[in-house]
């Protein structure tokens, strides 16, 4: 073999080696482009990862053009339109998955047609115990009374000794409690009455208070009772405080509550913790008084009980009663809502079925 033809070889054989390489890196750079216009993102994590892959400082985009110096220069050319070609690929690329996650951000925050209708959420409603609640304290807030609570575990004494209901004294019979302790010192208390008690021994009068809250009494569960129900109790005590001003104040109450043109009527009874004691009624604000379902055809439906403070009660919170006097009153909370709404079951109240429940959106 002469040296030309040696030369020759060499050189076909370099420029051999130098088409396949160029072959690769062409295809090499197709491939990218291909893949660039495939891609995919999900989310901003992902664009960010495509960037770097082909954008990056180190990326794909990168390594092809420093393939260039191995390519002949007749072939750079090509090339270097196919590299921009590539880059431009993949900086669209970009752009797209950036407008189509800053959109779903922004329409995530809020709406971007500013005139489209809100979105509508399902609301809540209050619960008629709630409402019923709010607007007793409303009411007597309004002539003065403020609001406090006591605890539902309470002792014998606030709840009976210290209202006038000493061991074995025949009223404590009248509501079945759920005592706590086998020696019965400690119980869920069985009424609100309980708190006037623990007010009275914290304060001297003036006080004008109301006490809502949650009693316990171990009855059978029916439409008419249930092992636990709400009271709302009140108190004013203060010179001079006579038994006309308590008459006021629940007339005041029922035409608030009920309407205007509900009377009012005061039948004697006995609390031992009130002298004189009186059960309340109002007229039946269904019928106005002619008789109806609601009122069992008599016209009168009962609310609650009242009395004046008896100066035993008043003696044991260590009031002098010589100087102050008072008047307190108790009623059911279901009561006045069952009258209110005309509700027949007392059950539902607790059952929380949210088709009895959503009946009271936007009741007062
Ligand atoms: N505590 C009584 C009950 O639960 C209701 C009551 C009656 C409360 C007369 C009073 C009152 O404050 O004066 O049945």
């Amino acid at each position: 073999m002469g040296i030309t033809t040696h030369r020759k070889v060499m050189s076909n054989l370099k420029y051999r080696v130098i088409f396949a390489r160029m072959d690769e890196i062409f295809g090499k750079a197709g491939a990218v482009l291909d893949e660039i216009k495939a891609a995919t993102a999900g989310n901003a994590d992902e664009a960010e990862q495509f960037r770097i892959r082909y954008l990056g400082s180190k990326g794909v985009i990168k390594e092809l053009f420093g393939f260039m110096g191995q390519l002949p220069n007749e072939k750079k050319r090509a090339y270097g339109q196919l590299m921009n070609t590539i880059k431009a690929a993949a900086e669209q690329k970009l752009e797209e998955f950036r407008q189509a996650f800053a959109q779903k951000s922004r329409g995530e925050g809020r709406p971007s047609d500013l005139t489209a209708p809100a979105y509508l959420y399902p609301m809540g409603t209050r619960h008629p115990l709630s409402i019923i609640r709010n607007k007793v304290i409303e009411i007597f807030s309004r002539v003065g009374f403020q609001v406090a609570e006591g605890p539902e575990i309470e002792d014998d004494w606030h709840n009976f000794t210290a209202l006038n209901m000493p061991e074995d004294h025949p009223a404590r019979d009248m509501q079945d409690t759920f005592f706590l302790t086998t020696d019965k010192k400690w119980l869920l208390r069985t009424h609100t009455s309980s708190v006037q008690i623990r007010v009275m021994e914290q304060r001297q009068p003036p006080m004008k208070f109301i006490f809502p809250g949650r009693v316990y009494r171990n009855e059978t569960i029916t439409a008419r009772a249930h092992c636990t129900f709400h009271q709302v109790e009140g108190l004013y005590i203060d010179k001079d405080v006579s038994f006309a001003d308590l008459k006021q104040t629940m007339l005041y109450f029922a035409q608030e509550m009920f309407g205007r043109y509900v009377e009012v009527r005061f039948r004697p009874s006995f609390f031992p913790f009130t002298e004189p004691s009186a059960e309340v009624d109002i007229s039946c604000f269904v019928c106005g008084g002619s008789g109806c379902a609601v009122c069992k055809q008599s016209g009168w439906v009962e609310i609650g009980g009242c009395g004046m403070v008896d100066p035993a009660v008043l003696e044991n919170c260590r009031i002098d009663y010589e100087k102050y006097t008072g008047y307190a009153f108790g009623m059911g909370i279901e009561r006045i809502a069952m009258l209110k709404y005309q509700i027949n079951d007392l059950r539902l109240f607790f059952q929380n079925d949210v088709r009895f429940l959503r009946q009271f959106r936007g009741a007062l």
